[in-house]
């Protein structure tokens, strides 16, 4: 039996915590910070994630063989090196190896020594310089500030004066620098793998939503809903972009000596000359997370154990025929400032093909609450993505909560 610690507190950690629990090797699992969706599978620690020496002692004290971190936010930091350092074995990339993450400019660097596709850049740490090359490129262009930025830091600039204002707002720090990247055309498929430092497995396809609003309109967001797998890419295409993008990679990382373990998880644009990174992430996508965790037939546990050990070489994990469709509900006024308290005064039943995800609820006595932006995932499964959103909407329809909104045409491009 081994006993689990999941860091996080989102929808992407409450499908986490619901596919452990339902391990058959899983002993204690344990959450921090936890929401009262992942109370209902794990035991919520008192502990603050931040501070990775309160993290190893809580681990020594419950006998925790195992921690499975979920934000990038601690990968960034480096809880995995304190985990490892003081002998725990843990899930995620060093803080050095989630630079694919948190800095675009050495993700840009990498992708030049490998000769991975991804779009033409240039990085500035000079307002005057930027704006030259810019005005000598036109548009359209796409401007992105270097650092973490959770999806916001990126304006896809339709003419030269958007660009200049975004280039100002993105070097307005001291210190701060930004990368201007020729526009890709294409659909845009998540593809993510696991990677053990060595080989690197395919782990499944989704493509999310990051406008707020119908149609793909609005403001962006973390993701209003997902889904998996996509329609854009086979078997083939999938190989294709761990062949071209993936697997050098993982050999870059390991020849500058900061070897790639965890979830990787590509942002592709699918160009006429084939797939091109936009961006790497070093977690799961959150809601991509939810479907990939409805679908996979297989017990998650060892999956991760085996990417956090170097073991992948052996691992082929098995999927469920079936699609899966994630309905992110969300708060009066996200991505803005949004009401918080608002009462979710009943949930839909659950069965074997419809979940409810937590990310953003507090439970205040017994009385359910919206305290976050993205506060519910309802998720479903069915034969095609078409069933399966049909089915996700059907739950939605159930949730008793008169201010939430949500987008009601996710997955309209798989329909
Ligand atoms: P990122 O945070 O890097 O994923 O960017 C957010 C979104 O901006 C992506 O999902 C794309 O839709 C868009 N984007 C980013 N880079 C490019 C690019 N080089 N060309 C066109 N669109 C892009
Ligand atoms: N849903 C997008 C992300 O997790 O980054």
């Amino acid at each position: 039996m081994t006993n689990v610690l999941l860091i996080g507190a989102g929808g992407r950690e409450h499908a986490l915590a619901w596919k452990l629990k339902r391990s058959p090797s899983i002993g204690r699992l344990f959450a921090a910070p936890g929401n009262p969706g992942i109370a209902e599978e794990a035991e919520i620690a008192a502990l603050d994630i931040a501070d990775g020496a309160a993290v190893v002692a809580f681990c020594r004290q419950n006998a925790v063989d195992f921690v499975v971190v979920g934000p990038e936010k601690p990968l960034v930091d480096g809880l995995v090196d304190e985990l490892l350092a003081a002998g725990i074995a843990a899930f995620g990339p060093s803080a050095a190896a989630a630079r694919l993450e948190g800095s675009k400019a050495f993700t840009k660097a990498l992708c030049d020594v490998k000769s991975i596709p991804t779009a033409r850049y240039a990085r500035f740490d000079d307002l005057a310089a930027a704006r030259a090359y810019v005005e000598r490129q036109g548009a359209p262009i796409v401007v992105k500030a270097d650092g973490l930025a959770a999806g916001k830091g990126v304006t896809v600039a339709a003419s030269v004066d958007e660009a200049l204002a975004a280039l100002e707002d993105c070097l307005a720090e001291p210190g701060s620098s930004v990368v201007v990247e020729e526009c890709l055309e294409g659909p845009e498929a998540s593809l993510f793998c696991l990677c053990d430092g060595r080989t690197a497995i395919a782990f499944g396809t989704a493509e999310d939503h990051k406008r707020a609003f119908d149609g793909d309109k609005g403001p962006n967001t973390g993701g209003m809903g997902a889904y998996s797998p996509s329609g854009l890419m086979d078997e083939a295409l999938v190989e294709r972009a761990m062949a071209e993008i993936v697997r050098p990679t993982l050999e870059g990382m390991a020849e500058a000596g900061t070897p790639f373990k965890g979830v990787l998880y590509a942002g592709l644009m699918l160009t006429v000359e084939g797939p091109k990174l936009i961006e790497y992430n070093v977690r799961f996508g959150d809601p991509e997370c939810q479907v990939l965790m409805m679908r996979l037939e297989d017990d998650i546990l060892p999956i991760l154990m085996a990417t956090a050990s170097g073991g992948l070489a052996d691992v082929s994990p098995r999927w469920r025929d079936e699609a899966a469709v994630t309905v992110v509900m969300a708060s009066p006024g996200y991505p803005g400032a949004h009401r918080r308290g608002t009462v979710i005064a009943a949930l839909p039943p659950e069965s074997d093909t419809v979940k409810v995800f937590h990310a953003g609820t507090t439970l205040e006595g017994d009385v359910l609450t919206a305290t976050g932006g993205r506060v519910l995932n309802v998720s479903a499964i069915g034969t095609d993505v078409g069933k399966a959103a049909d089915a996700a909407y059907e739950a939605v329809a159930q949730v008793d909560w008169p201010e939430a909104m949500w987008r009601t045409d996710i997955a309209h491009r798989a329909r």
